[in-house]
């Protein structure tokens, strides 16, 4: 960001006079005689500047970072926060699978969709959905403790979503998007009635390894592939239809 920065000179005493009217940020970078030298951001009425500088700083929000301190978390505005409950559901956040799929839901979700998040655990990427403008959010999965735990997650984050046990087959309306973070041999048995699901966009995720991709890859003949990301041996895509 480019800012303009006045430099003034000013007697002590009218220094002190003007610190009592001007009410936004001066910087006071030398004292001589007893003249106080300053820089502020914007002109001075009825005073000349000694200097105008042009000067570049980083957004603050370059330097912002979220920090805990015991058990405060402080975070910076306009950052998303996802509230986990320590329980029993996978979908920490810890996970790399989950990591990719946060990733690739930020940049392929589009504000307004419709979405379901198939083996949604914790609940943490339907929240995300939420969080990013979803219309509606249906979240399944077969385990019911995980069902209760998305449930609990999703009132801690004020999210809405509607979360239920069940299997894809189960399942007979279609949304836009499409999230999944399972294992290979859950794609296997489940991929054709995942597939039917959506109609726009899908984020899969939880394929280790070459093998498995390339495997993952033959399933997915006929949908476009728009992006693949790696972490950690871990494989995550992105398919439009
Ligand atoms: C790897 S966890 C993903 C949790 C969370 N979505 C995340 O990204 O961190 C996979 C979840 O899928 C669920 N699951 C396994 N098989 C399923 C199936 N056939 N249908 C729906 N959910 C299933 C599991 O119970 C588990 O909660």
């Amino acid at each position: 960001m480019k800012y303009t920065r006045y430099v003034y000179s000013l007697q002590e005493e009218s220094f002190y006079q003007l610190l009592t009217e001007y009410t936004k940020g001066v910087e006071i970078l030398d004292r001589k005689d007893d003249k106080v030298i300053f820089a502020v951001y914007e002109k001075l009425e009825h005073l000349e500047p000694l200097q105008v500088q042009e000067i570049r700083m980083k957004h603050p929000k370059s330097y912002l970072k979220t920090i805990r301190v015991k058990d405060f978390l402080i975070v910076p505005c306009g950052v998303k926060t996802i509230f986990i409950n320590p329980g029993m559901a996978f979908g920490t956040g810890l996970h790399a699978s989950t990591q990719i799929c946060l990733l690739l839901i930020d940049e392929f979700f589009k504000k307004g969709w419709t979405a379901i998040d198939v083996g949604c655990g914790s609940g943490i990427l339907s929240i995300a959905l939420e969080k990013l403008g979803a219309k509606e959010v249906l979240a399944i999965d077969i385990d019911q403790i995980a069902v209760r735990e998305c449930k609990k997650n999703a009132k801690a984050n004020n999210t809405h979503i509607k979360c239920i046990k069940a299997r894809p087959q189960d399942i007979r309306e279609r949304f836009d998007f499409l999230c999944a973070n399972l294992e290979m041999d859950i794609f296997r048995k489940e991929m054709e009635h995942i597939k039917r699901l959506f109609k726009k966009r899908a984020v899969f995720s939880g394929i280790y390894g070459k093998d498995e991709l390339d495997e993952f890859l033959q399933m997915l003949k006929g949908f476009r592939i728009v992006k693949i990301k790696k972490v950690k041996g871990w494989f995550g895509l992105v398919v439009e239809i």
